[in-house]
């Protein structure tokens, strides 16, 4: 077979890892040509390809981010880009396609599918909230950056007495913060789920400072969100999926903080740091594992569906049970075990 594949939407360490075992898996089984389209979705609307067999995936398990480039396009949104599309995956003859990427790659290949398009979805994203699967790969390499930051700014913020906020990933879910959180024994953790009250945060913390402990660490997502006229926020640009740039949380809440508070505060926005370098053991095993589950779903002709991991197992799931509504943070997790430090 021909199978067309591309990496979709923020990169994500793992990226290579999964395409590297699409390749292997179907070079050794089934003899297949794999084309790379680079830089997403772009790169099938321009035609832009780059041929993927196995010598093009050697040394690029361990390698981060991805080797065919990514971007935010979505055809859907340019003139004439979905034609486009279905004729450069006919000019080069793609029996099938493999499409690596979070709730808008997946969106894009969930409505190219119902135009007839071949295609096999596999899940990526570092901030893991897609739905129908447990975990996304990058997450867990994510929150191991988070938590070796956190670590560091514990025996700084003691020396100094600080309370330190952490701005993680996560636009819509606070898996990253949660996770890092726990790991990281964060005083607080704020999370776009549940909305904060500013005045809340700064009593909890100076409870905590006249109880004779010192140093904080508040960790919060990136889109963690005020309670409704709470407090102000500026909004930035969007992109062609609709999301608003976010970052910038972290620094309003550390202004507010030490005003509220009288405790001298730092912040630290990790950024895109989390998304950079390689991949954790268990992000390259969930990688490899989902890209052999990719190429069997496509020799399946198992097309609409996409690859995810439920109860430890690889299964297929509808794309659209994927990209109908976001994961978010488990309230037991959350409120059950999270919550019990937040003093
Ligand atoms: O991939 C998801 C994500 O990592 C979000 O957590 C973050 O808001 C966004 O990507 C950042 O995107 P960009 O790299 O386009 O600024």
């Amino acid at each position: 077979m021909r199978v067309g594949m591309l990496t979709g939407g923020g990169d994500c360490p793992g990226l290579n890892a999964v395409m590297r075992a699409v390749v292997r898996k179907g070079d050794h089984t089934w003899g297949d040509e794999v084309v790379g389209f680079l830089d997403g979705w772009k790169g099938v609307v321009e035609g832009r390809t780059r041929p993927l067999d196995v010598h093009a995936m050697r040394g690029t398990l361990p390698r981060g981010g991805t080797i065919l480039g990514s971007s935010r396009t979505n055809p859907f949104k340019i003139d004439g880009g979905v034609e486009r599309c279905q004729a450069t995956l006919e000019a080069e003859r793609i029996d099938a396609l493999v499409a690596i990427g979070g709730e808008d790659t997946l969106g894009v290949s969930a409505k190219l599918h119902e135009l007839g398009v071949a295609v096999v979805g596999v899940p990526k994203t570092i901030d893991n909230d897609l739905n129908a699967t447990e975990l996304t790969f990058g997450f867990d390499t994510a929150v191991q950056i988070c938590v070796d930051a956190i670590d560091r700014l514990h025996t700084t913020a003691e020396s100094h007495d600080r309370v330190m906020v952490v701005e993680v990933m996560g636009r819509h879910a606070g898996h990253i913060a949660t996770w890092a959180g726990i790991a990281g024994g964060a005083t607080m953790i704020l999370v776009p789920e549940e909305p904060f009250d500013i005045e809340e945060v700064a009593s909890a913390l100076t409870d905590r400072h006249q109880q004779g402990r010192y140093a904080s660490i508040v960790v919060v997502a990136e889109g963690a969100v005020p309670k409704e006229g709470t407090l102000a926020l500026a909004s930035g640009e969007t992109d062609q999926f609709g999301h608003v740039r976010l970052g910038g949380i972290g620094s309003v809440l550390a202004t507010e903080i030490e005003a509220r508070t009288g405790f001298e505060t730092r912040v630290t926005i990790l950024g895109h740091i989390q998304r950079g370098g390689t991949p954790t053991a268990f992000d390259r095993v969930l990688a490899t594992r989902f890209g052999v589950a990719a190429i069997e779903a496509v020799h399946d002709e198992a097309f609409g569906q996409m690859v995810a991991l439920q109860a430890g197992d690889i299964v297929r799931v509808p794309l659209a049970d994927a990209v109908g509504e976001l994961k978010l943070v488990d309230p037991a997790l959350y409120h059950g075990v999270a919550e019990v430090f937040f003093h």
